[in-house]
């Protein structure tokens, strides 16, 4: 059973990755430094996999410990998920972000080549992409300036990973840009877990729904869509964690080094208002929201071209919409008010 390092793995995506490695017969060592995340999602992923995880606790700037994790285990590759990921925040704190999105992965890329490691999926984003110039969005769009620091610590790392494939030629990497996660798992055991007021639409919309938030505000109506709110492509958590295990697999199987960046959504766009109407039909709850301002820096549309994740990955996105609200509406019910 080959070794592969998650970082990041108590995560929202982290920790859904952890439980599909386990079931396609990998064994996911994780280090995740509990910024974003809660030890107890360990213990739910084990009881989701039916079986204990290696844990570290610390963080992916320390390269002793990365040192260590690398001589403890026999390390074949590498799924780097942690980062900070808050727009807002970003654009508040600038130096954290650079600091840990970009110190995290160089540390992670110079202690995996020392210990010869040359495997490695990277959690990037549609947000590369910036407001693309023609949908669906694919791969070889420009990329352009990021409307945040998190936006452009995705574009940096996305560099600093090519350059390092052009320099070590053996080095292999798969970069999956994600376009929106929604949903948990369907044991409502693990799911998305947003530490104080959630800036993502899903929970925000789960929060509401249960009480815990007064009403939603929708970020604007009258962008040029067919309902005036914006579109985006939402992938269920599950279906995004299995594209990590396609990647890895490419990865393993090839035996020449590669960069490729891969568009990991479902290739279908939805309204913020189609959401909230799928999500009163499948929960059976009135949602309480009113029309607000735009939020400065939103895209208008953005939604996937899947064609090379298919071709190159053999993957492609499997669960609906409506699973992946139904999903997202039994973990909120599971989690205290
Ligand atoms: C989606 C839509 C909002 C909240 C960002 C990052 C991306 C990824 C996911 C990390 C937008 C609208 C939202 C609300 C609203 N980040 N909205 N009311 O901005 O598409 O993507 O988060 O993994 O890299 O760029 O996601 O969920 O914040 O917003 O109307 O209370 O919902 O305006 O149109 P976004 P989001």
């Amino acid at each position: 059973m080959k070794n592969i390092l998650v970082t990041g793995g108590l995560g929202f995506i982290g920790s859904h990755t952890c439980v599909e490695l386990i079931n396609s017969n990998f064994n996911p060592i994780i280090i995740d430094n509990l910024d974003n995340s809660e030890i107890w999602i360990k213990e739910r992923i084990e009881r989701i996999a039916g079986q204990t995880v290696t844990f570290y606790q610390g963080d992916c700037r320390d390269k002793g410990l990365l040192d260590q994790i690398f001589t403890d285990n026999q390390i074949s590759g590498i799924i780097h998920f942690a980062a900070y990921k808050a727009v807002g925040e970003s654009v508040d704190e600038p130096l954290k972000y650079y600091d840990n999105n970009l110190g995290g992965l160089t540390a992670i890329l110079e202690v995996s080549q020392k210990h010869g490691c040359s495997n490695l999926v990277f959690s990037s984003s549609c947000t590369v992409y910036g407001t693309p110039d023609s949908l669906p969005v694919n791969e070889t769009a420009q990329i352009k300036d990021a409307e945040s620091p998190y936006g452009t610590t995705k574009i940096i790392c996305e560099k600093i990973i090519q350059d390092l494939v052009k320099s070590v030629p053996s080095y292999k990497s798969i970069l999956l840009r994600y376009f929106n996660p929604i949903g948990a798992h369907e044991s409502s055991l693990i799911g998305e877990l947003p530490l104080g007021l959630p800036s993502n639409l899903v929970p925000f919309i789960t929060q509401t729904a249960v009480g815990i938030r007064e009403s939603l505000t929708v970020f604007g109506n009258n962008y040029d869509t067919k309902d005036g709110s914006c579109v985006r492509d939402f992938i269920h958590v599950t279906d995004l964690a299995n594209a990590h295990i396609k990647a890895l697999e490419f990865l393993l199987d090839k035996n020449e080094g590669t960069c490729e960046a891969v568009n990991i959504g479902t290739g279908n766009g939805n309204t913020v208002l189609e959401l909230i109407s799928t999500f009163e039909k499948v929960s059976g709850q009135r949602l309480n929201y009113s029309i607000g301002e735009r939020r400065e820096g939103d895209v208008e549309a953005v939604y996937a071209d899947a064609k090379k994740s298919q071709d190159l990955l053999e993957w492609q996105a499997k669960i609906s919409l409506e699973q992946s609200l139904r999903d997202a509406w039994n973990w909120q019910k599971t989690l205290e008010k």
